[in-house]
This record gives structure tokens, C-alpha cells and sequence, in this order.
């Protein structure tokens, strides 16, 4: 059985406008394992990002518990879910969210800075992922300077510079041309088995949420199906003779 990294223990989270409640979330159970791609599917409204960001600690739930490897947040101060976000979690954004003045190489770096690393470290781990990943022609090269797709590229970096327990990707494809998309998709899938990077995938698109193992469908905040194993092919029933 693979390690459980993050676990949701009847999750909700709702948010009050003027004299309105609004559910985004409502008693989600869920467990997501090491090594596992997950995307989380569902229409706009489904409560999909809001989902995301109470796992990557960005919200903290209304009811419930999380706990992310071995970890339960439920007493967690901001200050302290900061720093563990920023040591367990990564994130990639639809917009990128790069830093404009900063070249590529600085903004992979830039999680490094927070988390104190030292500067020769840094500066070797920055190097060796531009280097695993073949992406040295971007050195130098301000965000303005890139394509969206090498944009993307970067930011996907820089979520994996503190190798985090896990990355959270809200629909990292949303603001790409279709094969850029692909090839962005195609690099998570890489990243999760080459790699072993654990993911879970936001996205409304269920093409792009094939390329995981594993989909959860939400509806109205609440998970309504969990579809599991998704690469194991089910066998043809053997005709009778
Ligand atoms: N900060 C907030 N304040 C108030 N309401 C919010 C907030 N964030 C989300 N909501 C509401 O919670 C519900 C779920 O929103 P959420 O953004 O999680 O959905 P989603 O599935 O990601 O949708 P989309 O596909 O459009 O991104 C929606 O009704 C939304 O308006
Ligand atoms: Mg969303």
C-alpha cells in the first residue's frame, strides 16, 4: 500500500456573502497516495479550486480535518502554514504567476530564497533542474521574453525546486494553445512516471484529465465519483463456449 500524503476527513468550506452561505465544499473524504496523479474534474462552480487550495493550505476549512504527510494542520497558525506550504507544496497556476522583472533561472530559484537555502545550493539545484529538464536555452530570458508554453515550463520548475511532497496544478493549461497544452500535459505525466512526482490536476477538461490514473468528479463541492486505476485495462469477458 502506498503512503497516504494527503488525507480529507469530512472537509467543507463555505463562505458567507452578505446574508448567502455558499458550500464550495462540503464533506469531502479523500485520501490521495505518494506517486499518484489525480485530476479533479467537474462544471465551473463545482468547487474544483477551492478543493485545490484547502490541500495546498492556501484555505483553511470550515469543518473538518486535513492532514498532509503525517501532518494535521487543523492547529496551524498562518505563519506556520506558510512555512509548511512552503517546504511541502507546490503550485502551478493558470496565469503562470511568474515574476516579471526576475529571469527564468531566478524565479525557479526564488522558493529556495524563501526558504533560506544557502546561495551556492541554490544555485547548484537551480542548475541541475534547468539541466534535467533541458531548458538552459531559456537562462537569462526575462517572462516577457517567453512563449506561454516555456512560461509554463518555468513555473513548473520553480513549484519543483523544494521538491514538495506534492504538486497542485490548477488548470495549468487553461491559457495555452492546444498543443502547447498537450506538451505541458505530457510533461506532468512524465514528471509522475519518471519521477514519481505526486499530482493532483485541476481541470474542467476531461480529455486532459486522462492523462492521470485517477479522477475524481465534483458536483455542488461534494466528490460523486472517484474513479480509480485508470491505466489498468479491464479484460475482455471471455465468451461463452
Ligand atoms: N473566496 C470566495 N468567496 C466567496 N465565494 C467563493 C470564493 N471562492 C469560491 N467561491 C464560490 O465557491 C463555489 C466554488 O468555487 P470554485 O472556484 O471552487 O469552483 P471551480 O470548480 O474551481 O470553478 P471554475 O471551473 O469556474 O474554476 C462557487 O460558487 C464560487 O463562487
Ligand atoms: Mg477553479
Amino acid at each position: 500500500m502506498r503512503t497516504e500524503i494527503v488525507e480529507c476527513d469530512n472537509v467543507s468550506k463555505h463562505f458567507i456573502i452578505g446574508t448567502n452561505v455558499v458550500k464550495a465544499v462540503q464533506g469531502v473524504d479523500m485520501i490521495l497516495r505518494e506517486g499518484e496523479f489525480t485530476s479533479i474534474v467537474g462544471p465551473s462552480g463545482s468547487g474544483k479550486t477551492t478543493l485545490l487550495n484547502l490541500i495546498g493550505t492556501l484555505e483553511v476549512p470550515t469543518r473538518g480535518k486535513i492532514i498532509i504527510n503525517n501532518t494535521d494542520l487543523s492547529s496551524f497558525s498562518n505563519y506556520e502554514l506558510t512555512n509548511f506550504r512552503r517546504k511541502n507544496l507546490g503550485f502551478v497556476f493558470q496565469f503562470f504567476n511568474l515574476i516579471e522583472g526576475l529571469t527564468s533561472e531566478e524565479n525557479i530559484e526564488l522558493p529556495l530564497i524563501f526558504d533560506s537555502v544557502p546561495y551556492e545550493e541554490r544555485k547548484t539545484r537551480v542548475n541541475q533542474i534547468i539541466k534535467e529538464f533541458d531548458l538552459e536555452h531559456l537562462n537569462g530570458k526575462f517572462p516577457e521574453e517567453l512563449s506561454s508554453g516555456e512560461r509554463q515550463r518555468v513555473a513548473i520548475m520553480r513549484a519543483l525546486i523544494n521538491n514538495p511532497v506534492m504538486l497542485l496544478a490548477d488548470e495549468p493549461t487553461g491559457n495555452l494553445d492546444t498543443k502547447t497544452g498537450q506538451a505541458v500535459l505530457d510533461l506532468f505525466k512524465e514528471l509522475n512516471e519518471e519521477r514519481g512526482t505526486s499530482i493532483a490536476l485541476v481541470t474542467h477538461d476531461l480529455a486532459a484529465a486522462k492523462r492521470a490514473k485517477r479522477i475524481l468528479h465534483m458536483h455542488d463541492g461534494k466528490i460523486t465519483f472517484d474513479q480509480q486505476d485508470l491505466d489498468v485495462e479491464i479484460p475482455e469477458p471471455k465468451s461463452k463456449i
